[in-house]
């Protein structure tokens, strides 16, 4: 497969980054609810990129993400005790990776192929993680939504790949852990992997996955490198 393939694109947050690893880290200040809160923050944040794509209202992801903290907060009744929301912020800023994506990561550049980001995320927050997690090295580059002030799955975004690589899509191999990331760009042309991190059933939509995995540890064997 290695031969069909010119880049590995890879979705950031809930796919290479732990997106519960903020809200996880404050358990004990949050309380009780805590689960609850992040799969509202994750959702709401995930619903504003959408929706303010269609309104023709962009701004950039870090806000985003902001607001979808303030409607979390309030809406489980969690309170801003002690700057809460600036210290979840700042950890949503230093995300910890999955346990496996150095190794992997290392693995696809030690065997000649090249890897890139692909996220909603500003190039700051996502160079902020990957430097807390000690993986910028093995990136070849970020590519963010910044320049398109428009969110996934706008077939634009998928581009943004096919472009900076001069390559086309079917020579692209996609990983997202998120269903509806996955059928955006399956439904664009790129040949996707589903990280089915969370045993989620699949999403209703156009597109689908070519393989799915539940987590990134087999990608170097999968693409024959191993
Ligand atoms: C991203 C979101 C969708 O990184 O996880 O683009």
């Amino acid at each position: 497969m290695k031969n069909e393939i010119d880049v590995c694109v890879f979705d950031a947050y809930g796919t290479l980054l732990d997106v519960a690893a903020a809200v996880r880290h404050e358990s004990d200040r949050i309380g009780d609810g805590w689960q609850e809160m992040a799969a509202i923050w994750r959702t709401k944040q995930l619903e504003y990129t959408w929706l303010r794509s269609l309104m023709g209202a962009y701004t950039d992801f870090r806000t985003v993400t902001g607001d979808a903290l303030d409607f979390a907060m309030d809406s489980t009744g969690v309170s801003d005790d002690d700057g809460l929301r600036d210290d979840l912020m700042a950890l949503y800023d230093r995300l910890e990776a999955y346990p496996e994506v150095p190794d992997m990561l290392r693995a696809l550049r030690s065997g000649g192929m090249r890897t890139a980001i692909l996220s909603n995320g500003t190039k700051r927050m996502i160079s902020s993680a990957l430097g807390a997690a000690e993986i910028e090295d093995t990136i070849d580059r970020v590519l963010t939504v910044e320049t398109l002030s428009v969110y996934k799955p706008d077939p634009r975004v998928y581009q943004l790949a096919v472009d900076a690589f001069e390559t086309n899509a079917k020579r692209v191999l996609f990983f997202s852990s998120n269903a509806w990331d996955v059928a955006g760009a399956s439904h664009f042309g790129f040949r996707v992997v589903w990280v089915n991190r969370f045993g989620h059933v699949p999403e209703r939509l156009p597109g689908g996955p070519d393989k799915i995995v539940t987590d990134l540890s087999g990608v170097p064997a999968m693409l024959g490198m191993l």
